[in-house]
């Protein structure tokens, strides 16, 4: 008897997915392997990787583009909820586990399967949030995750994956893993490794290093609606066409790497290089039209809730009952912050240099020096004399000499 009988997995294309088909069968007794790999934007041709599956052993090879669904369903609400997690990482990777975690849950059901597997191994965070998230919209799934138990090398799993026909890597294989969807890449592993090892220019790809930017600055301006952005230079855009022009007007300056060391759920610290110009961008440009149409209360207080959003989404908790409750609260905010920012693009940086919205609450009169100055400054006496009430009564007390 085997772990189960016919099983989906999550498929990249990759060596270690490719080895999962006949590992899956002849070590774990699976009767049949449908594979299905997304279309997350990634920008690779998926009708390749959709031969190859049934070339390695599958008995249905599936493709399901994802790319739209990525975009408004996770990529939105998290510019909305401006998630940065340890207050650098957009996100990019992370965002995509749920959906891909989703798609198979439904290939699943569709196809009558007992069970869903990935080539994640053990040590990252993409094992937590696919186990997580499958088994939040499904617990009677089983999840098999074979390179997380198989315990072979990069090149035994090759030499493996060569008796089953399935050929080693043409090119000399990259020391980098690489994660990429149209919200960005990850790089990790190699030379990246050594913290102190300044990141070759070989692992960017959606960003221009500086040497070689325009040295003239680019003006962008990004229309949002309800804190979803829909124009770029007063064209409104489709949501997928937003961000791939928002990717190459950011990136062609130079913006949008960050190199960090952070904190995987796991408990293991890792190096991770990224490239998001887009995403990160747009949180910055949200972020300060929420300035001008937020009052400071639920700014402030929506802090607090974007840090747990983002934790929420690091941790692969995408599915679980935190996760609506906190977007209620966001999409709540979300209703007046609709305007338009314009970011300055310069050799590296994204400065922003104004805003404006139907929904301002920045009063014009009362922010003034000049003469028409509505604010009653003779009104702040008697309230700065109440605010400071605590503080006097307890200075008389306490204060020394
Ligand atoms: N550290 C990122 C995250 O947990 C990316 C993980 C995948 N990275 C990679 N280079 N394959 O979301």
């Amino acid at each position: 008897m085997g772990r189960a009988k016919r099983v989906v997995l999550a498929y990249s294309g990759g060596v270690d997915t490719s080895v999962c088909i006949p590992y899956l069968m002849n070590e774990w007794g699976v009767e049949e392997v449908i594979t299905l790999a997304a279309d997350l934007g990634q920008g690779e041709e998926l009708g390749p990787i959709q031969k190859k599956a049934l070339k390695c052993g599958a008995v249905e090879s599936l493709v399901e583009d994802a790319t739209e669904v990525f975009v408004t369903d996770y990529a939105f609400p998290a510019i909305q909820a401006n998630t940065l997690y340890e207050n650098r990482y957009p996100l990019s990777t992370a965002l995509a586990r749920p959906l891909i975690a989703k798609l198979l849950v439904e290939a699943a059901a569709k196809y009558g399967a007992d069970a869903v597997a990935h080539g994640c191994t053990g040590k990252g965070n993409d094992q937590v949030r696919f186990d997580v998230g499958i088994t939040a919209l499904n617990p009677n799934l089983k999840v098999l995750a074979p390179a997380r138990e198989w315990g072979m090398s990069r090149e035994e799993a090759i030499t493996y994956g060569e008796k089953f026909g399935i050929e080693s890597p043409v090119k000399k294989s990259s020391p980098y893993s690489i994660d990429r969807n149209l919200l960005g890449r990850s790089v990790e592993a190699g030379p990246l490794e050594d913290p102190m090892v300044e990141p070759p220019e070989e692992v960017f790809a959606m960003t221009k290093a500086i040497a070689d930017t325009p040295d003239e600055a680019e003006y962008v301006e990004i229309g949002f609606e309800k804190g979803i952005p829909i124009s770029v230079n007063g064209n409104k855009l489709a949501p997928v066409a937003l961000i791939s022009q928002l990717n190459e007007i950011v990136g062609k300056h130079g913006i949008g790497r960050i190199d960090m060391i952070e904190n995987r759920v796991v408990g293991i610290k890792s190096r991770e290089i990224y490239e998001t110009p887009a995403l990160l961008v747009l949180i910055q440009a949200h972020r300060d039209l929420e300035s001008l149409t937020l009052t400071a209360d639920v700014t402030g207080y929506k802090r607090g809730i974007e840090q747990t959003y983002g934790e929420l989404i690091y941790k692969g908790l995408w599915y679980s009952p935190l996760k609506p409750a906190l977007d209620a609260f966001i999409q709540q905010t979300q209703e007046t912050v609709s305007g338009s920012v314009r970011v300055k693009l310069f050799k590296g940086s994204a400065v922003i240099v104004g805003r404006q919205s139907a929904n301002s609450i920045y009063a014009p009169d009362l922010a003034t020096y000049g003469a028409d100055d509505q604010f009653d400054h003779k009104a702040a006496e008697g309230f700065i004399y109440i605010w400071g009430l605590p503080t006097r009564v307890w200075s008389e007390k306490h204060r020394k000499g």
